[in-house]
């Protein structure tokens, strides 16, 4: 069978990221999480003094960028997908409420995302993968065979991130977490390069009240139509 490209795209917390590799798993498909990707970067000018206070040092953090390799893992033990940073696994340190802080920031940098978007192309040419992001389907991967937008009310999406963060032992604000998602929404649609917003072909699926089950049976009747008729 003919295997694609599934770009799923959206805001902040909206559940992609599970969404999207639920979706790999369950078809046979790998995973990448492009948003990972740029955390790492971010995570790497917060270790190396590139951030002070809300500025970031772009002119260092742009002669440094080739000092920065990222790669993906599978956690031998639970198989999910680890994000390594010059080889060491940062699966944990890069989802911190300081690195989502300046995330948006350092994705909002032209050289960052030329650097990014060209090794997520070289993911993409091995074909049958799910890579979720923001401008997986506009920019990346404009030819995706699969489109995806995701959208959720800002309240809803807060609240599943400060589950998240509650479940792995963190102790989160909501309001902290809440104004942190309409921050990253505002930087993430009004940026200049690659902007967040639908691509014209995309599916719009709303999650706001879908289970994960719903979402899932969306999604696979949405797979099969496309495959079938490639
Ligand atoms: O998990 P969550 O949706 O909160 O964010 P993420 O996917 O981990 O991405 C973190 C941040 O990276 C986003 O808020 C965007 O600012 C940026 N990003 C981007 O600009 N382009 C992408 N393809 C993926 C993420």
């Amino acid at each position: 069978m003919k295997r694609i490209i599934i770009a799923i795209d959206g805001f902040s917390s909206c559940g992609k990221s599970t969404m999207a590799k639920a979706l790999a798993r369950n078809i046979g498909y790998l995973y990448f999480d492009s948003g990972a990707m740029y955390r790492a970067v971010a995570y790497f000018c917060m270790q190396n003094g590139l951030i002070e206070g809300e500025t970031i040092n772009t002119s260092e953090l742009q002669k440094r960028l080739d000092e920065i390799h990222i790669s993906f893992a599978a956690d031998p033990e639970t198989k999910n997908s680890l994000t390594l940073l010059n080889g060491i696994n940062v699966e944990h340190e890069i989802r911190t409420i300081e690195v989502s802080r300046h995330v948006s920031q350092v994705a909002a940098l032209d050289f960052v995302r030329e650097r990014m978007v060209e090794q997520q192309r070289e993911l993409g040419k091995q074909k049958g993968i799910v890579m979720d992001g923001r401008d997986i389907g506009t920019t990346v991967f404009p030819d995706a065979e699969m489109k995806v937008f995701v959208t959720a009310s800002a309240e809803v999406r807060a609240q599943r991130r400060y589950d998240e963060l509650a479940a792995r032992g963190d102790n989160p604000d909501y309001n902290e977490i809440l104004e942190n998602v309409q921050q990253r929404d505002h930087i993430d649609q009004t940026r200049e390069v690659s902007p967040l917003k639908k691509a014209d072909d995309a599916l719009e699926l709303d999650n706001s009240n879908l289970t994960r089950e719903e979402q899932m049976n969306w999604l696979i009747e949405t797979y099969n139509k496309i495959i079938t008729g490639c």
